[in-house]
């Protein structure tokens, strides 16, 4: 199996390296200890971000996912209480992830057995668990409205990825004032912003203070709560510039992992067929999962656990950043360094994972067939700057995959040797390839 440059330096340079990138001083953490030691062990000084030009431009410096300090500290545990809120607890999103999973087994029975990309349906979907957490409905799979914002979000995705983007990054200046397609990307980002704005308003008028129906709700009331404190982080921009991030960080990753999870499991008959028994043992052949069945899935489970781990969305993190000196084992990180927590080197460390280069859900079971937990699973990063939407994710991955494998059988016209399963890393994270998809009913 191919391994990547960068595991490669990190067995020649060891856990903690320093790398010069153009006008950054870079240090790479690598390894299960490393990481860990950094983001939770020492997370009240490893949890900032480094300035992204690119994405002030796009945000202007609000929302949630590129702040530091108190804005942060705010907006993030403000979102932690809301996602908490209409999440496990209440059972409120549960219940909007089923729904929506009806609605795609719906259109997957509708290509009557013929191939197609799943690429739109599943960013559909995924989207559309993000506008019932923060707007309180869904959009039809055909509203055109709806469709055009999805493309403004994969056309930021595209740009933030090209050299456009990255040039950006270096050169902000410079670059608002040069002709380019980036122009056009932050244009259309606008006419996102706006349609953000509109139901914004419309909350606004039907809003019951006594009873909030999703996100915006909770920060309209927050908003009322605070609007006579002066230092208040919950203001209008704030709000659009969250809402926002919620969709860029919770379409695509979500979406992109369960595109990857059907091509491993065409990929892997012998276990797409294993999990689809199991499935069949515990709901039969109709009744819908609930995340209460989590724990009657073992194999599932492991298996989707498994996806995570070898797909590795986001090898390096998303940047973190050095706001002032740290110590660090022996090291003296200057105040400056951007900080990489390579996630690839933990969710493939020898020392950590059973078989850390194939896929292979024994990663996740013990010897009875249990799952089996490992702190190295560390798709989602740790420590306090750890993804906001993991819980969420892990219903969607859950639910989704579960009515998808119970009622259809997964395959591709070329046959599983004809896919290719090595993601494309773009910028920062793993995309997987486009494929044909043929869903049979069982
Ligand atoms: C399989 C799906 C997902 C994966 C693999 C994933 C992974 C990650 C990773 C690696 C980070 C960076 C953590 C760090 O800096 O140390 C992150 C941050 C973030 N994620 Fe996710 N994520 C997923 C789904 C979601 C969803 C569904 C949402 C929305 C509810 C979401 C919202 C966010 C936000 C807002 C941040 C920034 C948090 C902050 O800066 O404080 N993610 N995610
Ligand atoms: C967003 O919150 C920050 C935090 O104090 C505040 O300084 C800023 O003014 C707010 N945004 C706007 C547009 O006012
Ligand atoms: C931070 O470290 C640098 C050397 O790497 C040193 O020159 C500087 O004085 C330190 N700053 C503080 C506030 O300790």
């Amino acid at each position: 199996v191919a391994r990547s440059l960068p595991s490669q330096w990190s067995k020649q340079y060891g856990p903690v390296m320093t790398v010069h990138l153009g006008p950054w001083c870079i240090v790479v953490l690598s390894g299960y200890k490393a990481v860990k030691e950094a983001l939770v062990d020492q997370a009240d000084e490893f949890t900032d971000r480094p300035p992204v030009p690119f994405f002030d431009r796009v945000q202007r410096g609000y929302g949630l996912a590129i702040s530091n300090g108190e804005r942060w500290r705010q907006l993030r545990r403000f979102t932690l209480s809301t996602l908490r809120d209409f999440g496990m607890g209440r059972k409120r999103m549960e219940q909007w992830t089923l729904e929506e999973s009806r609605h795609l087994l719906e259109s997957l029975r509708e290509t009557k057995s013929t191939p197609f990309n799943p690429t739109f349906f599943l960013s559909h979907a995924t989207a559309n668990v993000i506008c019932a957490l923060v707007f309180g409905e869904r959009f039809s799979y055909d509203d055109v409205n709806f469709l055009r914002l999805l493309q403004i979000m994969q056309a930021e995705r595209r740009l933030e990825s090209s050299p456009w983007g990255q040039l950006y990054n270096f050169f902000p200046k410079l670059m608002d004032h040069l002709p380019g397609p980036h122009h056009t990307v932050f244009n259309q980002l606008e006419e996102l912003k706006a349609f953000i704005t509109e139901k914004i308003h419309q909350h606004e008028e039907t809003l019951n203070p006594d009873n909030p129906r999703d996100y915006i709700d909770c920060f309209l009331i927050r908003i009322n709560q605070e609007k006579d404190l002066a230092e208040s982080e919950f203001i209008y921009e704030n709000m659009t510039a969250t809402v926002l991030d919620l969709f860029m960080a919770g379409t695509d990753s979500t979406s992109s992992t369960i595109r990857y999870a059907f091509m491993l499991l065409i990929k892997h008959p012998d276990i797409q067929e294993h999990m689809q028994k199991e499935i069949e043992s515990v709901l039969g052949q109709h009744r819908a999962p609930q995340m209460e069945d989590r724990k009657s899935l073992p194999y599932t489970d492991a298996v989707i656990h498994e996806v995570q781990r070898y797909m590795d969305f986001a090898p390096l993190s998303v940047p973190h950043y050095a706001t002032k000196n740290i110590s660090f084992r022996d090291y003296n990180i200057p105040k400056g360094t951007m900080i990489i927590p390579m996630l690839h080197s933990v969710l493939r460390d020898e020392d950590q994972w059973e078989d850390a280069w194939a896929f292979n859900p024994v990663n996740f079971l013990n010897q009875n067939g249990n799952f089996k937990k490992n702190p190295a699973f560390l798709p989602f990063s740790a420590g306090k700057r750890a993804c906001v939407g993991e819980s969420l994710a892990r219903m969607e991955l859950l639910l989704f995959l579960v009515s998808i494998v119970q009622h259809f059988h997964l395959s591709t016209p070329g046959g599983p040797s004809s896919l290719d399963i090595k993601p494309e890393l773009s910028s920062f994270v793993k995309v997987p390839a486009q494929y044909q998809l043929v869903v049979t009913p069982r």
